[in-house]
Formats: C-alpha cells, sequence, structure tokens
C-alpha cells in the first residue's frame, strides 16, 4: 500500500507554532511516527510540506499514479482553497483531510471545510492521531476493495 502525506502551510512550524494548540511536537518528530506506524502497517510513505498552494497542488498531480491513497492537511486551505477542492477533485485516489486540532472547535471561519466533500473522510482534533487513524482507514477500504 503507497500513501502520500502531504502536509500544507505553516506545519513547517510545529513544535513551536501556537504549542497550546498544536502541541510541541516538531513536523520531523511527527513524520518519523508516521513512518513507524506505516511500518507496522506494511505500507509505504511519501511525505511532503508546503506552504504554497500551487505546489500543494503540483504534488498532488505528480504522485497521483504512485498513490493508492492520500492523507491531506491542507491547513488554512482548507477553509477556503478551491484550487485545492479542485486538484483533489482531479486526482482519482481516495483522499483523507486531517486536521490536529479539532476545526469545529475553534472560529467560526475553521468550521468550514472546502475540501471535505471532496475527500473519502475529514478526521479532525487527534492530533497525530489523526494521521495514523487516516491511514488505517486508507488501508482498510483500500484492502476491501483488493
Ligand atoms: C490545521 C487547522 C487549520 O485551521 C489551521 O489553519 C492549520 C492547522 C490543523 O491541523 O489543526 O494550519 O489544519
Amino acid at each position: 500500500m503507497k500513501i502520500l502525506i502531504l502536509h500544507g502551510p505553516n506545519l513547517n512550524l510545529l513544535g513551536e507554532r501556537e504549542p497550546a494548540v498544536y502541541g510541541t511536537m516538531t513536523l520531523n518528530q511527527l513524520n518519523v511516527q508516521l513512518k513507524n506506524f506505516a511500518q507496522k502497517k506494511k505500507c509505504s510513505l511519501k511525505i511532503f510540506q508546503s506552504n504554497h498552494e500551487g505546489e500543494l497542488i503540483d504534488l498532488l498531480h505528480k504522485h497521483r499514479s504512485w498513490s493508492d491513497g492520500i492523507v491531506f492537511n491542507p491547513a488554512a486551505f482548507t477553509h477556503y482553497s478551491y484550487a485545492l477542492r479542485d486538484a483533489v477533485a482531479a486526482v482519482n485516489v481516495p483522499i483523507i483531510e486531517v486536521h490536529l486540532s479539532d476545526i469545529k472547535k475553534r472560529e467560526s471561519f475553521r468550521k468550514i471545510s472546502v475540501i471535505a466533500p471532496e475527500c473519502l473522510a475529514q478526521i479532525s482534533g487527534y492530533g497525530v492521531k489523526s494521521y495514523t487513524k487516516a491511514i488505517e482507514k486508507l488501508c482498510d477500504t483500500l484492502k476491501r476493495k483488493k
């Protein structure tokens, strides 16, 4: 099983960025946890982070054929990027939107995701577990299809 992990803007600053909201784990530490988890699940990961909308679109396009599934944290783009929504709709790969924080319990602008309607699911509010739950769900869904 091949899974693409995409982290959106400002997630490179995890660990120092608003620790009361996002915790103190760095992006590197989070990625190590994901790699360990994926190894146990026998799936391979490619992981990227970008602060740029166009680059995230390019990454979705570029890795769409390699990926069996995608775990995507679009960060603030979640709430307004129709370009990313269209990219998610364009690639024929199951995508799960994830968030570290619970976006439903924060400012009202965060309650809306323009991307989630094009995704298999949205998992929000479990910290690093949002990502591992998403990997698990993709593995289960893909296994059932085989
Ligand atoms: C986030 C939630 C978004 O609202 C925010 O803009 C982020 C991070 C999360 O993982 O909780 O940058 O996607």
